[in-house]
């Protein structure tokens, strides 16, 4: 039986990375589709449900993705409410790489430091990968501060990822420098996952910050959005900081997309979202 792979994508037309990292994951086929929302997408769960017979569901699944995390969301959720009783199929979200990248960023940063308890401040948290970095480590016990440019859009983050996990992450506005320094005080973690080519955080308000341990910055595209680092970065030691760059955990994050869509063809009722992509990283971290 051929397994098929459908990515679900809330923009038109619908990337090629997914497609391409399906494929090496073990897809015998990969249908990827463009502009799929909450409304249209009734028609195309159906075809994937009522098609093969029970013990033959697990070779078909649904990958989840696009720039927008509230659509993804809405879309994930229509989905999951379409199946009942053994029409099911294998669903994983990862809208703009969200759950993969933040798992593989926080996955490593975890074997060299435990987050429990630690004060961590996402900068330009608002996108689709500071949400869910921001959900996985309150998920781990750190206390966490979500950052945007504007107040508003830092609470509406921090609104969805609280609901969505039953958390308790705070919003901060840092549309300025002095903004920053004020809300890194007393913070061990900052992770910063603005948009591509943006400096967020210059490396003299971490390099000599007093309590910060760990910085992390998932952007890949010059200039960094940590100075100071490099992209390569894993647990890197500068200033007597561990540094993480989005090519250090860049790796980790296509080995995980990969094992996660392994993961949804061996039964078909397996759901990844935040916590089971980081138990996925985590896994895998382990096994290195
Ligand atoms: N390493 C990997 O494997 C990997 C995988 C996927 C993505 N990425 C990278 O991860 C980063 C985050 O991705 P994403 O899709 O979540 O980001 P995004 O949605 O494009 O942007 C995140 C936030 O950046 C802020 N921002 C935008 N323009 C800004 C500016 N001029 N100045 C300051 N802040 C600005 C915005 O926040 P506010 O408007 O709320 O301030 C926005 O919500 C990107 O750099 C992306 O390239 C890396």
């Amino acid at each position: 039986m051929k397994k098929l792979l459908f990515i679900f994508d809330t923009d038109t037309p619908p990337n090629t990375f997914d497609v391409v990292v399906a494929y090496d994951a073990g897809a015998d086929h990969v249908t990827p589709l463009g502009g799929i929302s909450a409304a249209n997408v009734a028609k195309l769960v159906e075809g994937v449900v009522f098609t093969r017979p029970p013990s033959a569901k697990k070779f078909t699944a649904l990958f989840i993705t696009g720039t927008n995390m509230a659509d993804g969301e809405a879309l994930f959720k229509a989905v999951r409410q379409q199946f009942f009783g053994q029409f099911r199929v294998s669903v994983m979200l990862d809208s703009n790489g969200s759950n993969t990248t933040a798992a593989a960023a926080i996955a490593l940063l975890g074997k060299d430091l435990p987050v429990a308890g630690k004060r961590a401040v996402i900068l330009a948290g608002t996108g689709p990968v500071g949400q869910r970095a921001a959900a996985m480590l309150a998920q781990q016990g750190a206390l966490v501060t979500l950052c945007s440019r504007t107040h508003d859009r830092a609470a509406s983050a921090c609104e969805a990822m609280n609901t969505r996990f039953k958390l308790a992450i705070t919003p901060a506005a840092t549309p300025e420098l002095p903004a920053v320094e004020d809300v890194l005080q007393g913070a061990q973690i900052v992770m910063t996952t603005g948009a591509a080519g943006i400096e967020l955080l210059p490396e003299a308000l971490w390099s000599t910050h007093p309590t910060l341990e760990a910085v992390l910055d998932s952007n890949a595209t010059p200039p960094l959005g940590i100075a100071g680092i490099e992209m390569q970065d894993r647990g890197t030691l500068r200033h007597g900081k561990r540094c993480y760059g989005a090519l250090g955990f860049g790796g980790l994050k296509l080995e995980l997309q990969r094992a996660c869509i392994a993961q949804m063809f061996e039964a078909n009722d397996r759901v990844f979202d935040a916590p089971e992509v980081l138990a996925t990283a985590q896994t895998l971290v382990l096994a290195r």
